[in-house]
């Protein structure tokens, strides 16, 4: 049964109806509905119209099975214009569908002049204060938090309203307040840039808070990124970019008669200190709810004894829509359970380590509340903050008598666990609920097997995302860091884009990479950079090539490689500067080197990082011909051939052997392709030996976990790649599971049995590095993958690798072509897989088998061919091409012994 092939769910710039886009991020796509197999798109139409019901855009009919990253090329659009578009698409023989629902995108406003509002605030006023917890005379806490004003101002509307926008960003956070609603859900808005360089602002659509008649604009103010703790540099107590929060807000409303009123912040406005005692992201937030002016975002309040406002003009930096997903509160979580210590404290444990923060409620007494936050217990059962270093994550609430609730806004703690002391009596269900807060990306991976724990992995994996993509990828939520590090990135953004599309998310960030990036070209260690100066860290800088790579790989995106393509360019002409031989010797700027590899496995730094610098230019080929620039790519194949000959030159020996023979210099040996094939099974073997030496342990850091298992399917040793898998002696991903990790851990050795908790100064157990090996789940385990050289999901290369001791497999992905599911079980004799492959897309199917002539699909129809699997003898694939649609495969499968696949010692 066929049913018509149909668009939908059309997205404008990887997002959803987006109300803010800059017009060169005007980017198309949609997915395809339609059963049966061989489904394909030949042709698509494009429709875009402005408000008017006018055509901005008739791309005609196209021919072109793309469906993703189509740029728009219609009239020059409007600058704050609101546009519909439809597409319909032909399918495989040549039926055009019906033309899709309409989704819409608005145009970003003039970065400056589409503004009118001016810069409000009550500047940097402090009020005596007492800090949460160690407080001392030297407190730095003492003199830097303050209260967090509350902004207001009443206008009239004397039509019926037609429609209304507000636009607002704040020079630190906001939550704006319209007619006593809040404007939108986002939390944590404006989001995290380098404020110095551009300033992110968001528009909800309020056509429904305004009324005719009096109303009242209002907003919350807070430090946030721009004026609060952050970081690890304590002594500066905050204040990175300013000393006092601002807000910037312009609503507009569409009044009956066609015309349009402008409320916009100005000295019109009036501000008032009242719950809100202080708000900071890393020290936490307090509350004296009998101070809340109830009403003072209605019409009605008296605002006697409010102050006015100070007004500042706006300069010249640009005011850019927010490329990225909001933040938002995704989740609750209940406490699995709250026990009472001695001396009347609490200790709540929600089952999962998460980023967020308590909503409270209490019944009636009058309380004073303080809530700490931790992600393990010390041994005694009370909170482990230790590895906090200077955050406090602590919040303070005093509530008067009567039935109270208290939920902060403007910080954020990275736990599982909370200690509350004085909440009154015992908590009722629903009273203490952990919300879970992190940017709003949809998920788009699922995985399960027959291995419980390694389900449990799988989700410490996303956890570990879901905590750390808060406006930009940071490296922990808890510590006093919580810093865009682009090495964690670099190695993570595989996994990542499996996990949730995190197309929109990247792009977003990218822009703080470029905006990071230093005159002489190196990529920052950390983006945005805060005050820190370090820069061109060989892992970490390459993330300026290694992420727009991967977001072309996984979406197809060829715009986000030309917006980049400059600032990628500079990076390579500033590795190349200094290093003229092609050995990346120089200007290794920090050199995290293999970041906290175990023991004492120390690669050569200048191995690692001209193995990157190849990898680099290897990708900036790959990158300049999918973005069109064919001499670009030419010059850097030639340059990654002269990197590889200087690299085997001076590290490779003749047998295959590198000069570091730790098991992540082969990685990355293998993994960049700098062992000529001739060597590539010496250098393996070489691998795996020093694997055995380490008791089948891995021994690799950020630089090279990533790639660890990869390589060793990818050169013939799935079984080493298992039964590093499902190694459970530290150091193992299994390790961290069976100790009770919800999360990934910063440090193989975060907790063991035998030293306890690791250096309390860095020892974070929610930083997703070493969960980079998700990638291996989909690619390998479930074999959803490309062919190299493959972007955006249309054409597949699907090889599942079944092994170690799991019986089954099971698990999706939803590309940009529609979702892919993959499923297998293996019964010790007989191999059955399931692949669904997505309309618009086909797929070359390699089924293991140790009889592959005997695999049959699911209408009994025999391989197109037979292919070599490499490390386990008397195996070799089945070939299917195969077209969209559900397939499914089944054939003889039986391992040889294990002493078989294991080279002898
Ligand atoms: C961070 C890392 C980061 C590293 C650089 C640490 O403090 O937490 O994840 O990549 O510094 O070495």
């Amino acid at each position: 049964m066929t049913t018509p092939l149909t668009p939908a769910g059309l997205r404008c710039a990887h997002l959803t109806d987006p109300l803010g886009v800059a017009p060169d991020r005007v980017s198309l796509s949609w997915l395809l509905a339609g059963t049966g197999h061989g489904r394909a798109q030949t042709s698509y139409q494009v429709m875009v119209r402005q408000e008017d019901g006018t055509a901005a855009w008739d791309s005609g009919r196209v021919r072109s099975s793309d469906q993703a990253g189509i740029g728009y090329q219609g009239h020059p659009l409007a600058r704050g214009g609101r546009y519909t578009w439809r597409v319909r698409v032909w399918d495989e023989h040549e039926n055009p569908s019906a033309w899709s629902e309409p989704a819409r995108f608005e145009i970003e406003l003039d970065p400056s002049g589409g503004w009118r509002a001016s810069w409000i605030g009550l500047g940097p006023v402090r009020e005596e204060f007492k800090p949460p917890a160690q407080a001392g005379p030297s407190d730095p806490l003492r003199h830097a938090l303050g209260p967090a004003p509350y902004l207001r101002r009443d206008f009239t509307v004397d039509q019926p309203v037609a429609w209304a926008r507000l636009y607002v960003t704040a020079l630190g956070l906001y939550e704006a307040r319209l007619n006593g609603h809040r404007a939108g859900d986002a939390v944590l808005a404006p989001g995290w840039t380098d404020y110095a360089q551009r300033i992110p602002y968001q528009t909800y659509e309020v056509t429904s808070l305004v009324r005719e008649g009096e109303n009242v604009l209002g907003a919350l103010l807070a430090d946030g990124w721009y004026a609060g703790f952050f970081g690890f540099d304590a002594k500066r107590a905050g204040a990175h970019y300013g000393p006092a929060p601002e807000l910037l807000a312009q609503l507009v409303i569409g009044r009956a008669d066609g015309t349009t009123q402008w409320v916009v912040t100005d000295g019109h406005w009036q501000a008032a200190f009242a719950a809100i005692r202080h708000a900071d992201l890393l020290m936490g937030e307090q509350h004296d709810l009998a101070r809340e002016p109830h009403g003072w975002d209605q019409p009605g309040f008296s605002a006697a004894g409010w102050r006015p406002v100070r007004v500042r003009d706006r300069d010249g930096r640009p005011l850019v829509a927010d490329p990225g997903p909001p933040v938002r509160v995704t989740a609750e979580i209940q406490p699995v359970s709250v026990s009472q210590d001695g001396t009347g404290r609490l200790i709540a444990d929600f089952g999962q380590n998460l980023t967020g923060w308590l909503r409270v409620s209490t019944p009636g007494p009058a309380a004073s509340v303080r809530i700490r936050h931790a992600e393990v217990l010390a041994a005694d059962g009370s909170l482990y903050t230790d590895n906090l270093r200077t955050a406090r994550q602590t919040d303070e609430f005093a509530a008067p008598a009567g039935p109270a609730t208290f939920e902060p806004r403007f910080t954020l703690h990275g736990f599982r666990y909370a200690e509350i002391t004085g909440y009154p009596g015992q908590p009722g269900p629903g009273d203490i609920v952990a919300r879970v807060v992190h940017s709003d990306i949809p998920a788009t991976g699922s995985f399960e097997s027959s291995a419980p724990w390694l389900g449990q992995l799988f989700r410490n994996i996303d956890w570990g995302q879901r905590g750390n993509f808060i406006s930009v990828p940071t490296d922990c939520p808890q510590r006093d860091e919580r810093l865009g590090w682009l090495g964690d990135a670099q190695v993570f953004a595989r996994t990542a884009c499996y996990n949730r599309d995190v197309a929109a998310f990247f792009h977003k960030w990218l822009d703080d990479v470029a905006d990071a990036q230093y005159p002489s070209g190196a990529f920052s260690d950390i983006a945005p950079r805060l005050n820190v100066p370090w820069a061109g860290a060989p892992a970490w800088g390459d993330a300026g090539v290694v992420v727009p790579w991967t977001l072309h790989t996984m979406y197809g995106d060829t715009a986000v490689l030309r917006r980049h393509f400059a600032a990628m360019t500079r990076w390579m002409d500033f590795i190349e500067r200094d290093n003229p031989d092609y050995l990346r010797t120089r200007n290794l700027g920090n050199s995290y080197n293999d970041w906290l590899a175990p023991g004492a496995d120390e690669t050569s730094p200048e191995l690692l990082a001209t193995a990157y610098w190849a990898y680099d230019a290897a990708l900036m080929a790959e990158i300049a011909d999918a973005a069109g620039y064919p001499d670009q790519a030419a010059g850097y194949r030639a340059l990654r051939a002269k990197i590889g000959a200087a690299f085997a030159g001076a590290f490779l020996a003749a047998d295959g052997q590198l000069t570091s023979g730790t098991q992540t210099a082969y990685v990355l040996g293998l993994h960049m392709q700098l062992v000529p094939d001739e060597l590539r099974l010496a250098a393996a073997g070489h691998l795996v030996d020093a694997i055995r030496q380490a008791g089948w342990h891995l021994s690799t850091g950020f630089a090279g976990v990533g790639y660890l298992l990869p390589v060793l399917c990818g050169t013939g040793h799935t079984d080493v790649a298992y039964r590093l898998l499902e190694q459970d002696s530290a150091p193992s991903w299994r390790y961290m599971v069976d100790h009770g990790a919800t999360t990934i851990w910063e440090r193989w050795d975060g907790w063991t049995e035998q030293h306890g908790f690791q250096s309390a100064w860095m020892n974070s157990f929610n930083h997703y590095a070493l969960g980079s090996v998700g990638e291996w789940l989909y690619r390998f385990v479930l074999g959803i993958d490309q062919g190299p050289g493959g972007a955006g999901f249309g054409r597949l290369l699907v090889r599942p690798h079944p092994g170690g001791s799991l019986r089954a497999a099971r698990g999706s992905y939803r590309s940009v072509r529609g979702l892919i599911s993959s499923g297998w079980q293996h019964d010790g004799g007989t191999f059955r897989f399931t692949i669904d492959i997505p309309p618009n897309a086909s797929a070359c199917i390699r089924v293991p088998s140790s009889d592959p002539e005997a695999v049959r699909d699911g209408t009994g129809g025999r391989p197109a061919g037979i292919a070599e699997y490499p490390g386990r003898p008397g195996v070799r694939e089945a070939v299917f091409e195969v077209g969209s649609g559900a397939h499914e495969f089944a054939g003889p499968l039986r391992w040889a012994s294990p002493a078989q696949c294991f080279p002898a010692p």
